[in-house]
C-alpha cells in the first residue's frame, strides 16, 4: 500500500528495515507519557508501530504529540531504529524496532470516542450506531478479511469448474421463498411495485433455459421476516445453477465449494460428507440440521406403548401421533427439582408433558407412568433405550412436528448441559430426501417445504395426483454444519405440466400461478434442460468458521434485530412529495 502518504505499512517494519526512512500514516492506538518521553503506538490496517518523542533530542515533534488525542490520524517521517533488548515487545512483529520521527503532522484530530475500542462491555447497540469505529477492531478487521478470502477463493474454485458469474435484477417480481418480500413502490407505474429478490431463484433457471449451463453468484437477497442472530432482512448468498446435472453432481460442486472456504480458515475438510435422509435426521435427532458432533440419539417406543395401558399416550398414537424418547446416562441421580426443572423447559418448547422413567441403582424402575405399563414394558422401554441401572429416559407423546422439536431441543440442550460437543469438530453433513410439502396449521394448507420449483420425486408423481401430498417426497437437500443449515438446493422441475401440478397441489389457482410466475412456466415450454442448484449462506458460512455466533459480526454495516440500521437510522420516513410521486398515501401518521 505505497501511496503518497505512506512508503511502508506499520505492521510489516521489521529488524531487516533498520536504517531506512520510512513515511507512515494511521491511527493513533495509544500514546503513553513516560516523564517527558511519549511514545505512540501508530495503527494501520495492517499492525501496529511505535513512534517515540524525546523532547530533549526533538521538541517540535514532542510538542505534536503532546496534543494527540487517541484515534486521531497522523503522518511521521523518520528512521527505523532498533530499540534497546530490554523494551522488546514479544507480541508484536514489529516488537524491535521504532523511529524518532523528524516530521509528524496531524492529518485529522479525532474527538474522544464514544466507547473504548477493545472494551469487551460495550454493548452491541453502541457499537452498531459507530459501525465505523467498531470496524476499527481488529476482530471485525479479522472477520471480514476472512469473508473476503473465503468469498476470492470460492469464485476461484467455481471460475475453475467452468461456471460463469452473472449478475440477476433487484428491483424484480416476486420469489417463492416462503418468506415476506421487501416491495419497492414504481414511481411510473401507478399502483404498482416491485418486490426485492428473496433470492435468484427464478433468474438462475432463466438463465438455464437460456443456455448458461453453469452460473454462480455472490448474490444480495432480501426477506422481511423476524430476525434471529442468524439472520438478516438482507444477507448474501453463493448462489449456483447447473443445467443437465444430478443431485450428486450439485453435492459434489457445493462440496469442492465448501472445502475451498474452510481451507481459508484452516481447516481441512474431506469430501464427500456423510449423508442422511431427512426422515433419519428427524427420527434420531428431532432436527433437519441435526448437530452430529454428539450421540443422545432419540429411540421410538411407540411399539411398546401401544401394547400398554398408557391410555393418553396410545390414543395419541393411533391418532398420527409419535413417540421418542431419550437417555441421560446416569440421570438417575437427578433430584426432584431437577427433573421439575427439566419437564419446564420441555413445557416451554411447546410439549404438554413430559414423562420419564429412572432405572434405579437396584435394578428397579421409578416413575410415575409404572401405574400404566408393566415391569416387562418398562423393561422393553430400557433395552430400547439402552439404559443402564443408574440412567433416566424421558420421552414425549405428540403430533409428529411437535415431538421432533421439543425432543431435538432437549437433545441440543442435553448435549450442552453435559458438555457433550466438542468445539473443534467439524461436523459436515448432507440432509436428502426432504418431503415435498409441509402442512401449515397456520394457512390450513400445504406449503413447499423448499420452494415450488423443486422436483417432486418421479416416483412419487402418482400421489399428486392422488392428493397424498404428506408423502410426495423431493430431490431436495441441504448441507447442514454442526447444527446449522449452511446451505440448500434442489433438482428443478425442467416440465411445464409437472410445474403446474405443484403450483396447483399448493392451492394456486391457474389465475394466481399465472399472475405470479406464468412467465417461468413459459419459459419451460421453449426447451429446458434438466437443471439443479443449491445457495448456501455466506454471511453464516464465515460466521462459524469466525467462531461467532452472530452473523452480524461478520456484516460491515447489519440490521439490527429490529431490521434497523443503528447508524444511518434507515429505515426513515418519506416526505410527503416523495410519497404523492410514488402514488402512496400513509395510513399510519396524518398526512401534513
Ligand atoms: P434457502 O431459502 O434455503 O434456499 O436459502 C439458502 C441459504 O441462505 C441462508 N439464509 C439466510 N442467511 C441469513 N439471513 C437470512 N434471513 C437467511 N435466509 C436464508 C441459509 C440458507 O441455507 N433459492 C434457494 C436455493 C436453491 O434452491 O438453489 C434458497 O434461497 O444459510
Ligand atoms: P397422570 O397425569 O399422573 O395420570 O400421569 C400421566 C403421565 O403421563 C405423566 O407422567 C405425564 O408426564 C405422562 N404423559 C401424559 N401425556 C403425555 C405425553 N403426551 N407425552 C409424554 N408423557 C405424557
Amino acid at each position: 500500500m505505497k501511496t503518497a502518504l505512506k512508503s511502508h505499512n506499520c505492521g510489516e517494519i521489521t529488524a531487516k528495515n533498520i536504517g531506512e526512512e520510512v513515511t507512515l500514516s494511521g491511527w493513533v492506538a495509544c500514546v503513553r507519557d513516560l516523564g517527558g518521553i511519549i511514545f505512540i503506538e501508530l495503527r494501520d490496517r495492517t499492525g501496529f508501530f511505535q513512534l517515540v518523542a524525546d523532547p530533549q533530542v526533538n521538541p517540535e515533534i514532542h510538542e505534536v504529540f503532546s496534543k494527540l488525542k487517541t484515534e486521531s490520524v497522523i503522518n511521521i517521517k523518520g528512521k527505523v531504529t532498533k530499540r534497546p533488548e530490554e523494551t522488546y515487545n514479544e507480541k508484536l512483529p514489529t516488537g524491535e524496532v521504532e523511529t524518532y520521527p523528524t516530521f509528524a503532522q496531524i492529518l485529522s484530530e479525532a474527538k474522544t470516542l464514544p466507547f473504548v475500542l477493545d472494551d469487551e462491555n460495550v454493548s452491541e447497540d453502541v457499537r452498531l450506531k459507530y459501525r465505523y469505529l467498531d470496524l476499527r477492531r481488529e476482530n471485525m478487521l479479522h472477520n471480514l478479511t476472512l469473508r473476503h478470502k473465503i468469498v476470492t477463493a470460492v469464485r476461484n474454485y467455481l471460475n475453475g469448474e467452468d461456471f460463469l458469474e452473472v449478475e440477476t435484477p433487484i428491483l424484480i417480481k416476486t420469489t417463492p421463498e416462503g418468506a415476506r418480500d421487501y416491495l419497492v413502490p414504481s414511481r411510473v407505474q401507478e399502483g404498482k411495485f416491485y418486490a426485492l429478490p428473496q433470492s435468484p431463484q427464478i433468474f438462475k433457471q432463466l438463465l438455464m433455459v437460456g443456455g448458461f449451463e453453469r452460473y454462480y453468484q455472490i448474490a444480495k437477497c432480501f426477506r422481511d421476516e423476524d430476525l434471529r442472530a442468524d439472520r438478516q432482512p438482507e444477507f448474501t448468498q453463493i448462489d449456483m445453477e447447473m443445467s443437465f446435472v444430478d443431485q450428486d453432481n450439485v453435492i459434489e460442486v457445493t462440496e469442492g465449494v465448501v472445502q475451498a472456504a474452510f481451507k481459508e480458515a484452516g481447516i481441512e475438510v474431506k469430501p464427500p460428507f456423510k449423508r442422511i435422509t431427512w426422515q433419519e435426521a428427524m427420527d434420531k435427532y428431532g432436527s433437519d440440521k441435526p448437530d452430529t458432533r454428539f450421540g443422545l440419539e432419540l429411540f421410538d417406543i411407540g411399539d411398546i406403548i401401544l401394547e400398554s395401558n398408557f391410555d393418553i399416550v396410545k390414543n395419541t398414537l393411533l391418532n398420527g401421533g409419535i413417540v421418542r424418547g431419550i437417555k441421560i446416562e446416569g440421570g438417575a441421580k437427578y433430584s426432584r427439582k431437577d427433573i421439575d426443572d427439566i419437564t419446564k423447559l420441555a413445557v416451554s418448547y411447546g410439549a404438554k408433558a413430559l414423562a420419564n422413567i429412572i432405572y434405579q441403582e437396584d435394578g428397579t424402575a421409578k416413575s410415575p407412568v409404572l401405574k400404566f405399563v408393566t415391569e416387562e414394558q418398562a423393561k422393553a422401554i430400557q433395552d430400547r433405550a439402552g439404559a443402564k441401572a443408574g440412567d433416566i429416559i424421558f420421552f414425549v407423546a405428540d403430533k409428529p412436528k411437535l415431538v421432533y422439536d421439543v425432543m431435538g431441543r432437549l437433545r441440543l440442550y442435553f448435549g450442552k448441559k453435559l458438555n457433550l460437543i466438542n468445539e473443534s469438530d467439524n461436523a459436515l453433513l448432507w440432509v436428502v430426501d426432504f418431503p415435498m410439502f409441509e402442512w401449515s396449521d397456520e394457512e390450513n394448507r400445504f406449503m413447499a417445504m423448499h420452494h415450488p420449483f423443486t422436483s417432486p420425486n418421479l416416483e412419487d408423481l402418482d400421489k399428486l395426483d392422488s392428493g397424498d401430498l404428506g408423502n410426495v417426497k423431493s430431490i431436495a437437500y441441504d448441507i447442514v454444519y454442526n447444527g446449522t443449515e449452511l446451505g440448500g438446493g434442489s433438482v428443478r422441475i425442467h416440465s411445464p405440466e409437472v410445474q403446474k401440478k405443484i403450483f396447483k397441489a399448493l392451492g394456486l389457482t391457474e389465475e394466481e400461478a399465472t399472475e405470479k410466475f406464468g412467465f417461468m412456466v413459459n419459459a419451460l415450454q421453449y426447451g429446458t434442460p434438466p437443471h439443479a442448484g443449491l445457495a448456501i449462506g455466506l454471511d453464516r458460512l464465515v460466521a462459524l468458521l469466525c467462531r461467532t455466533e452472530s452473523i452480524r459480526d461478520v456484516i460491515a454495516f447489519p440490521k439490527n434485530s429490529g431490521a434497523k440500521c443503528l447508524m444511518s437510522d434507515a429505515p426513515g420516513e418519506a416526505s410527503l412529495q416523495q410519497m404523492r410521486e410514488l402514488h402512496l398515501k400513509s395510513t399510519v401518521k396524518p398526512q401534513k
